[in-house]
């Protein structure tokens, strides 16, 4: 028989990438998302997934859901990071509790193997030593990655008390098609948007904070190998192991898609960690992923994708 997985969260921007990639390596696939919630990221694939709409923080929708899947993967966030420290109680009640209920249905129904998608932009705060690695120190500032890391340890927790079998990909900066512009935590695809609609681009700070983006479908294609990762090692950097300032994309913006627009700078924000360089040699290692992709043909696609689309 095939098997199977639930995506939850799987028609955002993320989840509708691994949706697409999980299908190609022959896996039957659900996507779990939102009562009403727009189905424009997978209308492509609609005809090839089951779709469920249910709520997240509802136990009994996610019990329902996932009985007798294979695999599953978890996406579901309330919050990014500039809204979670404004809310600090919703953020534990609508991430952190629902969680809990999915790894006690994971146990129950003895899914194969649950992947969350954590943070690597947040769970390790300012970094200690440049590229981050798995091991380096975890100090978050917002509540948005003290949530991811506080999953992170339950679901550690559930793995020794439970016998749940997990993976934890701690994403760097992923972008590409179908990224929603209007969220904080998409820069590139907010600045092309706004490039798009003639707009000034405002950056906060003096563009001299540096990320490390990767292309989406390579982000994608690490969740499938991490299914299928039998070592015993647990949590994954995901990321292109190289560090971009906003100026230097600007930069790219002119020179590779030849944009022309004007920049604003604003004041910095508190949150913001100056620099964030993820080590993705662990992921090379065993899960035998390296990007296919480099930034500028991520880019190139992602603005094809914004002429086309937005
Ligand atoms: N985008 C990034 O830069 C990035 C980086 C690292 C980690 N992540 C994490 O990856 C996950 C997915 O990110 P994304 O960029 O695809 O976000 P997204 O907003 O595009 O997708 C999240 C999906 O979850 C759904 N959802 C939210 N609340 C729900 C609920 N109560 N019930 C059912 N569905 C619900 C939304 O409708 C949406 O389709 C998030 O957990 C995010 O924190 C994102």
């Amino acid at each position: 028989m095939k098997e199977s997985c639930i995506i939850f969260g799987g028609a955002g921007f993320i989840g509708s990438h691994i949706a697409e990639d999980l299908l190609k390596n022959g896996i039957k696939v659900t996507v779990f998302d939102k009562l009403n919630a727009s189905k424009r990221n997978v209308e492509h694939i609609l005809d090839e997934i089951e779709f469920i709409e249910g709520d997240f923080n509802n136990e009994v929708d996610i019990s329902k859901a996932l009985k007798g899947k294979t695999y599953a993967v978890h996406l579901v966030s309330s919050t990014v990071p500039a809204t979670s420290n404004q809310n600090t109680f919703y953020d534990v009640e609508s991430n952190l509790i629902s969680s809990l209920h999915l790894f006690e249905k994971c146990v129950e129904y003895k899914i194969k193997r649950l992947v969350f998608i954590s943070s690597g932009g947040t769970v390790y705060g300012n970094p200690v030593k440049l590229p981050i690695n798995e091991k380096h120190p975890t100090e978050p500032t917002s509540s948005y990655g003290i949530i991811k890391l506080t999953i992170e340890k339950y679901l550690y927790l559930y793995s020794v008390l439970r016998g749940l079998d997990y993976k934890i990909l701690r994403f760097a900066n992923p972008f590409g098609e179908r990224q929603n512009p209007f969220l904080t935590q998409g820069l590139i695809a907010h600045l092309l948007y706004k490039i798009k609609n003639g707009e000034t681009l405002e950056v906060w700070g003096d563009g001299k904070v540096v990320r490390d983006y990767f292309y989406i479908k390579d982000g994608a294609r690490s969740v499938f190998r991490a299914i299928k990762d039998n070592t015993s090692n647990r949590i994954y950097n995901i990321s292109s192991s190289k560090g971009l300032s906003i100026n230097q994309i600007l930069e790219r913006f002119r020179k590779v898609l030849n944009l022309d627009f004007d920049v604003k700078y604003l004041p910095g924000r508190k949150f913001d960690v100056k620099a964030n360089i993820l080590d993705n040699k662990l992921a090379a290692k065993h899960l035998k992923w390296t990007p296919e992709y480099n930034f500028n043909e991520g880019l190139i696609n992602t603005w094809r994708f914004f002429l086309d689309n937005e």
